[in-house]
C-alpha cells in the first residue's frame, strides 16, 4: 500500500470531488492539503490579524497546531485540537488563504506534515504542488484543468445549492484572481509536474474523470 496518487489543479477544476471518489474506489485515504493551509488562515483571522504578509501572521502560523485526522476514510482538520473542518470554508478564509499560502515560510510549516501523512502510501493527495514538491515520487500524478468559465459555473452551482445567492461574474473574478496568485508565486507555484497526466475536465462528468484516474492508477500499480 505504498502508492500515492497526487492530484493538482486550479480552484474549481473538480479536484476535491474527484480526489474523494478516487480514494473511495481504490480503498485509499484522502488528504486535502488546501484544508491545512485554510486552517492556518483561520488561525490568523481568529487572532484579529488582517495582513497576511507581516511578521505577526507568521508568528500565529508558527504557533498554530494543525493536524489532519481521519474518521474512517474522511479527513477532518484540527486547529489546536478543535475540529474546524466546516469553519475553514468561509469566504473570509478563502480570501486570506491564497496570499498566506504564497509565503515560503508558511509552506515550509506544512510540507513535513503532508509527507508524514502520506508516508505509508495508500493515499490520494490533493493540492497545488503535490506532484511537483510534496510527493515528487508519487506513483501517479494527475493535473486537472478546466475552462475558467466552467469552473466559475461549478462554484456558482455549489454555492447556490447550499442555499446562498451567488453572483457568477463575481465568482469568475475571484477565481481569476486566485489562479493568478497561486500560479504567480515564487515558491511552489501551481504548475504541472513534467510527468503528470493532464486531464481537461471541462466536458467530462465526475464519473468519467474518476474512471480515467482509477484506470491510470491501477495501470501504474495502485
Ligand atoms: O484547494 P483549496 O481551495 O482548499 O486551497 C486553498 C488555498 O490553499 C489555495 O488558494 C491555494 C493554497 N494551496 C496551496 O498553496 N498548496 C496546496 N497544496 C493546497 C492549497
Amino acid at each position: 500500500m505504498s502508492f500515492v496518487v497526487a492530484i493538482d489543479g486550479p480552484a474549481g477544476s473538480g479536484k476535491t470531488t474527484t480526489a474523494r471518489a478516487v480514494a473511495e474506489r481504490l480503498g485509499y485515504r484522502y488528504l486535502d492539503t488546501g484544508a491545512l493551509y485554510r486552517a492556518l488562515a483561520l488561525a490568523v483571522i481568529r487572532s484579529g490579524i488582517k495582513d497576511p504578509h507581516g511578521e505577526e501572521a507568521l508568528a500565529v502560523c508558527r504557533a498554530a497546531r494543525v493536524r489532519p485526522v481521519w474518521e474512517g476514510r474522511a479527513m477532518r482538520v484540527l486547529l489546536d485540537g478543535e475540529d474546524v473542518s466546516e469553519e475553514i470554508r468561509s469566504p473570509e478564509v478563502t480570501r486570506l488563504v491564497s496570499p498566506l499560502s504564497a509565503r515560503p515560510e508558511v509552506r515550509a510549516l506544512l510540507v513535513d506534515l503532508q509527507r508524514e501523512a502520506g508516508r505509508e502510501g495508500g493515499i490520494v493527495v490533493e493540492g497545488r504542488d503535490i506532484g511537483s514538491v510534496v510527493f515528487p515520487e508519487a506513483g501517479l500524478k494527475v493535473f486537472l484543468v478546466a475552462d475558467p468559465e466552467e469552473r466559475a459555473r461549478r462554484r456558482w452551482k455549489e454555492i447556490e445549492a447550499s442555499g446562498v445567492r451567488a453572483n457568477l461574474e463575481e465568482i469568475r473574478r475571484a477565481i481569476d484572481e486566485r489562479d493568478r496568485r497561486d500560479s504567480g508565486r515564487s515558491v511552489a507555484p501551481l504548475v504541472r509536474a513534467k510527468d503528470a497526466v493532464e486531464i481537461d475536465t471541462t466536458r467530462l462528468t465526475i464519473d468519467e474523470q474518476v474512471d480515467r484516474i482509477v484506470r491510470l492508477a491501477r495501470e501504474a500499480g495502485a
